[in-house]
Formats: structure tokens, sequence, C-alpha cells
């Protein structure tokens, strides 16, 4: 039975919420599986508006299994204030089920992100501070806590207490901050460890079990490809791969057994913290998306900078990841603008380029070439059928299609579930 991957196909907030609780309605099985709560997942739906950071967006079906898998990392303060906060609203978390195998964010790890960012001044990252980097950055050293670990306490204790030193003279003698308390940290994951217990689970085999049961699985992404350690704006970029190769390793499921990668992209383009974007607009255009997608970030408030589609991007996506089909989101946010462009290649110090660069400098000096399209002024958000839409707006959707390199399955139109055209079928 199928197996589909949505992905962030740009730098993340590409409407991922919307398209994944969409899908996770099919779904048996819904798994979260790279970022942690830097994520912010945006959902409209007939129990009202969402911001989920952690919990998989297959929550508010009763039926679906939602899995935080191995590659995500948890911040268990964060996730029981997002559990007791679906629960006060009548959503049920019984269905949740966290892979033993998840690394756990720890106090040390907030403070020295923001101790990190600050030390870098004017090249900061512009990190969400919630941990990430360093909780990613311990997996990788293996001086890691994984959920597992916090069932035997005997262990976790051994385990904590030459980690906790280590940290404590990086956070005293490089940082000159207070050192944390042992025993407050212990005693506090000891209590997570006891109310995670009945989530905690070796997920790999519920998925495989899934599968054989001819169930359907859907690999929910967070964050978008262009904020991958490898092929992102790096070392402007996240500390987990948001792509299709992450989603394997993320949810402990082998590529053979993927049907659809879909890859989510905006009509437009945004990008939030540090790092170039070339077709930035910092103009009236700009502000005019700004408003109209509501382009400030779900978590942090931090207003997204827009630009134009960039097909150049969308073309490197499409090859890093291997997209079978690509949602289309927020296209109602275009319906006044009287004319529109798309990013078709860069020039790059007097020569043209249609590839995305690897080094980071050589993208600041790419400036966009664009192509340009009529507008459609008109709105898009009451029509259900692609036939339906203005001749335009056809024409803009299509040629995005040409220059992403397949089909669009699913195009939004608005924020609620039913503010979709189904366009192509997925599977
Ligand atoms: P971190 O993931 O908090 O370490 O932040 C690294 C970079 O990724 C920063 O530029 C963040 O703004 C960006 N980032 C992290 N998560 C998201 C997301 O969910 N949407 C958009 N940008 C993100």
């Amino acid at each position: 039975m199928p197996v589909i991957a949505a992905i962030g196909a740009q730098w993340g907030d590409e409407g991922k919420g919307k398209i994944v609780d969409l899908l996770a309605e099919q779904s048996d099985v819904v798994v979260r599986f790279s970022g942690g709560d830097n994520a912010g997942h945006t959902i409209v739906n007939p129990l009202g508006k969402f911001a989920l950071r952690l919990v998989p967006s297959g929550i508010f079906n009763s039926r679906t299994t939602c899995i935080i898998g191995n590659g995500v990392v948890i911040n268990p303060a964060v996730l029981f204030e997002e559990m007791d906060s679906l629960n006060q609203r009548g959503v049920s978390t019984d269905n949740l089920v966290i892979s033993d195998r998840t690394n756990l964010i720890m106090p040390y790890h907030t403070l020295l992100d923001g101790l990190e960012e600050e030390s870098r001044g004017g090249k900061a990252i512009g990190t969400t501070r919630r941990g990430i980097g360093p909780a990613f950055s311990d997996k990788t050293a293996r001086l890691g806590i994984r959920t597992g670990d916090l069932l035997d306490k005997k262990a976790f204790k051994e385990r904590l207490l030459p980690i906790l030193e280590h940290k404590n003279a990086i956070i005293t003698k490089v940082f000159g901050a207070d050192a944390l308390s042992f025993d407050e940290v212990y005693n506090q994951y000891c209590q997570y460890g006891e109310k995670l217990a009945r989530h905690i689970r070796e997920t790999t085999l519920m998925i495989d079990e899934a599968l054989k049961q001819g169930k359907q699985v859907l690999l929910e992404g967070a964050q978008g490809t262009l904020l991958d350690p490898d092929f992102g704006t790096y070392p402007y970029a996240t500390s987990s791969s948001p792509l299709a190769g992450g989603s394997c390793v993320g949810a402990g499921i082998g590529p053979t057994r993927i049907n659809a990668v879909l890859g989510v992209f905006k009509a437009y383009i945004t990008r939030v913290g540090a790092g170039p974007m070339p077709t930035d607009l910092q103009d009236e255009t700009g502000k005019l998306i700004r408003e109209r997608g509501q382009e400030y970030g779900t978590v942090s408030g931090r207003a997204r900078n827009c630009g134009w589609f960039d097909a150049v991007i969308a073309r490197f996506s499409s090859r890093v990841n291997g997209f079978t089909g690509a949602a289309i989101t927020n296209l109602d946010v275009l319906d006044t603008l009287p004319s529109l462009k798309i990013c078709t290649g860069y020039k790059l110090d007097g020569e043209t380029i249609d590839n995305f660069p690897g080094n980071i400098a050589t993208l600041e000096r790419c400036q966009p070439i664009y192509e340009e399209l009529p507008g459609w002024q008109s709105p898009t958000t009451p029509i259900r059928k692609f036939e339906d839409l203005p001749q335009q707006a056809r024409q803009y959707v299509n040629r995005l299609e040409e220059l992403i390199g397949c089909p669009a399955n699913l195009i939004s139109v608005g924020s609620a579930r039913e503010e979709t055209i189904f366009k192509d079928p997925i599977l």
C-alpha cells in the first residue's frame, strides 16, 4: 500500500501543514521525520485553527496513528504544552507514538543555541533558538540523550553526569554563563520520562507492520529543501535533512517503499532567518504578498521575506528530492497582481546560469533573470476545479509545472481544507 512523502521544496513555510492535514484524512499512519519544535505547521480544519510544532498533523483523525520518528529532536516541555492544548480543545493525543530513538532537547541545548547565536554577532544564522542545532550536533557527536534512555533512570543518570559536566564547562568557560544544576535537569527529565513512557515505542516495527497490512503511510516533512544541511544555503540552514532521502532515515523506512514524493511549493517564495534569497522583493509587491499571505512565522511571529517564484530553486529541489508531483500553495495570494514574474535563471558575473550554486558567496552575487506573465486579478478562493480558474492562473500553474518538471497534484487557494483544487491524482 502506498507511502507518500510530503516535502518542503523551498525554504520551509510552504503550507505543508494544510497539505498534510488533507492527506492525513486518508492515512492510517502519519510520521514526522525531521526537525523539532522549530517547525510550525498551521492547520485550519472544522475543529478550528491550530499551530502544531511536534505532533504530526494526522492527530485530528482519531483512527490515524501519529508517529514522531527517530529523526526528530524533542523538547518534552514543548511537546506536553502542545498535547495539553490539543486535549483542552477536544483533540485526543492517545494515538501519539514516539520513537525510542528520538534525541531529546536538553536545557543546555536551548541555552547554547542562544549563546552561540549572540556570539556570531552580525553573522548570526537567525535560528529559532529552540536548541535544534546543538541537539543535532550532540546526536552526531554521540553526546545525545534519547527518549528511550529516560525509561531506565539509573542508566540515564550515568549517561547525563559526564555530558552535563562537559556542557557546563562550555557554558561557564567559553560563554561565562551560569552552570546548570545536575539535580534539576535529572529530576525534571525523569518526570518527563514517566509521562512519556506510554507513548515510547520501537516505531520502525509499527510502520513495517502497517505496510504489511496494506495501510497508507504519510511521511510528513518539516522545514524545506533549501534549509537542508547538505543541499540548503549552508551555513544558513537547519541541522536535519528535510529531503525525501531524509524521510527514509528519519522514519526508518527504505527508499523502495516510498510510492510518491510530493514537493510542496508556494506559488511565490519566502524565507525567514538570515541568508540570501535571489528573488527577494524589498518593495511594495513584497509587502503586498507578505500581508495577503500573512507571511509571519507560525511560532516566532517573525516577518518572512517574500519574492517571486524561483524556478532555478524549483528545478534543483525537484532533482535532489525526485518529486513525482507538486502541491502549489497560496495561489490566491497572487490574485490581485496585474502581472507576475518567474525567475528562470541567474546572471552571475556576466554569465547566465540555470543551476543553483552550492556556495553561499556565489549565490549572493546571483541576479535573477525573469520572464513575465499576466495576472488574473480575480478571486480564486471559491474555485474548486482547475478548468474554472481564470485562463491566466491556469497559464501560471502550467508554467510552474513545466519548470518544476512534474504535474501539480494539488493547488491550494485558501487556508481551509476545502479551499483546494485536486488537479492530477498523487498516485
Ligand atoms: P534552526 O532550525 O532553529 O537551527 O534555524 C536554522 C534556520 O532554519 C533559520 O534560518 C531558521 O529561520 C530556519 N528554520 C528552521 N525551522 C524553520 C521552519 O519551520 N520554517 C522556516 N524556516 C525555518
